[in-house]
């Protein structure tokens, strides 16, 4: 994460860091209470939050897309965190969903995580919202 932090020291829009982390795990475990369906525990869905992005430092050096990376990165903290394989499992699919449509067919942690990615991130205040991909298509919807 500080790898990141580092690499996107000049970027314009959203960053990348453990506030970023935080924020989505806040707002995808939310949407997880909201939507009453399956509760998913609190530590997988802070894991899955927190690693969601780590992979985005070798999308940066090598172009590699960052949910199959950071999934792959993710592994052995999550071993070495004690999550069962089963966990491991869930979260690992989640971080590797978390780019997709969230419309797409994807398990419930995929789904909020791909959400919460977007809704997570304070685009009224952002100098960069003119420029901005992720404005134009999600976030207007959800600002007016
Ligand atoms: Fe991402
Ligand atoms: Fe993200």
């Amino acid at each position: 994460m500080e790898r990141i932090v580092g690499l996107e020291k000049e970027r314009r829009f959203c960053k990348h860091g453990f506030d970023h982390g935080l924020n989505v795990a806040r707002v995808a475990y939310s949407y997880i209470l909201e939507k009453g369906e399956v509760i998913l525990p609190k530590e997988i869905v802070y894991a899955a939050a927190f690693l969601h992005d780590i992979g985005r430092w070798v999308e940066y050096q090598t172009g590699e897309d960052h949910a199959e990376a950071g999934a792959r990165l993710a592994l052995p903290l999550l071993e070495a965190s004690g999550f069962s394989s089963e966990d491991i499992q869930v979260i690992l699919r989640g971080i590797r969903e978390h780019r997709r449509h969230p419309e797409d067919n994807l398990t419930l942690l995929g789904e909020a995580l791909a959400l919460a990615d977007d809704w997570a991130r304070d685009c009224r205040h952002c100098s960069a919202q003119t420029l901005c991909y992720k404005f134009n298509y999600a976030m207007k919807q959800i600002m007016y």
